[in-house]
């Protein structure tokens, strides 16, 4: 993962903190009233109502408000509120897989100077930018209060620090690099087992198609992202995968092209014409039987495993993405606490809460996803995310990645990537597509 020196951190809560109190006390003497002639019996004052307390409060935001998602941090908000009564937890999540609106929102709402008290950022190059603009305080000190730094592996720490201060609590690590599937289907094709290649993906899918059902279900334009990170991975494995985000790997070569060319085939056996409307209804059409196969995150576990309560390997099953064993193409979610947020103390609490074992334990087995911290409970995670708790902690996986989901791609490249993958997917300009992405990465980098 390249390391961004950064420059300037604009940590200005002072100019941020305008007390409003002294801001309407004037400074002039109070006037007198005219004196009047004859004076009227003391009118006792009105009584006024006992004041409350008033109730602290922090606003937390994320994308997770879908089947699958809003449980997990629907735990962690329960356990937040049964620690901390007295503040009021504002979840102003807004929907959208991989935060495709709430991103947007999120960058108008910094734009303005009216942060959430706590926001959802992706480790790596996606927090980084935050980090480099001045967006995000330095947690730094919230890391030696509660002895994080020794809970987390260090390359995690990595994505989250530049110029040895830490920016974020990151609460999961999930993995992106997965195929799903239906072990019914499967069987009622005759097919003996999910493809290990994407050659093998290819051949199975002309069976399939002659069988009159599509080979894998897709959605919006972030699902087709992450199916071409899993494809050029495939394709490409990991040492040449990295190397197209450090400069190592040309996007312009011929085993790129051929890479992208693959992609290209995947998705013509995709149902991308009449492509769902996000993940879920996407995973639908594998459960209803339509579609053999999907691409995509370990999210789908909590989706199809908690919120359907679908059992896992009789009702559902999973593979790494073809050609991808023993590699974890990994993402972390992590919550960060902005400059100018508006209630600082609250918000630090919340990212106590994100930081700790008993919120990570919560969260993780209702999210799909595996804790952070490498303390945390081993015996909380059954089913899929045992094998993924033990495949993230076997010293021999080779972990990378993800770009669909902000690790290896700052947003500005990550944004040209996206206008250049909706061209390529419309035109099937393989060469086209590298050219565009090569020159983005020079201007980007
Ligand atoms: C990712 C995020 C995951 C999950 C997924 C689908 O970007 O990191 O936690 O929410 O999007 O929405």
């Amino acid at each position: 993962m390249r390391r961004q020196s950064m420059s300037q951190i604009v940590v200005s809560l002072a100019a941020v903190a305008c007390c409003a109190a002294a801001c309407s006390k004037s400074k002039e003497p109070a006037k007198q009233p005219p004196q009047e002639a004859v004076k009227e019996p003391a009118k006792e004052p009105p009584k006024e109502p006992p004041k409350e307390a008033a109730k602290d409060q922090v606003e937390v935001f994320s994308w997770w408000t879908g089947a699958g998602e809003q449980e997990g941090l629907d735990a962690m908000i329960a356990d937040f509120k049964a620690k901390n009564p007295t503040i009021e937890v504002v979840n102003a999540a807004v929907s959208g897989g991989a935060g495709t609106n709430a991103k947007a929102i999120l960058a108008n709402r910094l734009q303005a100077g009216n942060p959430p008290d706590s926001y959802q950022r992706h480790a790596g190059l996606e927090l980084a930018d935050d980090i480099k603009a001045g967006k995000v305080e330095d947690l730094s000190k919230l890391y030696e209060a509660q002895g994080w730094k020794d809970k987390l592996p260090k390359g995690l720490l990595e994505a989250i620090t530049i110029d040895g201060k830490i920016y974020s609590v990151p609460v999961n690590i999930h993995r992106a690099n997965l195929i799903w599937f239906t072990p019914k289907t499967l069987q009622a094709l005759g097919i003996a087992g999910p493809p290990k290649t994407w050659k093998e993906f290819l051949t199975q899918a002309k069976a399939i198609k002659a069988k009159g059902k599509t080979a894998l279900a897709i959605g919006p334009a972030w699902t087709q992202k992450h199916l071409l990170e899993t494809v050029l991975l495939g394709e490409l494995g990991p040492d040449k995968y990295t190397g197209l985000w450090n400069g190592k790997t040309d996007w312009k070569s011929a085993e790129v092209i051929a890479a992208l060319n693959t992609f290209k085939q995947v998705l013509e056996a995709s149902d991308i014409k009449s492509a769902a409307a996000d993940w879920q209804p996407a995973a639908d059409r594998v459960i209803d039987g339509a579609a053999v196969y999907t691409v995509m995150g370990d999210w789908l576990d909590a989706y199809w495993g908690r919120a359907k309560k679908l059992a896992f390997k009789t009702d559902y099953d999973v593979a790494a993405s073809p050609g991808t064993a023993g590699v974890y193409d990994f993402l972390s979610d992590s919550f960060t606490l902005p400059v100018g947020a508006k209630h600082h103390a609250a918000a630090e609490k919340w990212l106590i809460e994100c930081g700790s074992v008993e919120g990570q334990d919560l969260f993780n087995p209702q999210k799909g996803s595996v804790p952070a911290r490498t303390d945390a409970d081993k015996a909380k995670y059954q089913g899929y995310l045992a094998t993924a708790l033990k495949d993230w902690q076997d010293p021999a996986t080779k972990i990378i990645g993800s770009l669909a989901h902000g690790v290896v791609a700052n947003n500005a490249l990550s944004s040209e990537i996206d206008t250049a993958l909706g061209i390529f997917v419309a035109s099937g300009d393989s060469a086209g597509f590298a050219a565009a992405v090569a020159k983005a990465y020079a201007a980007t980098k």
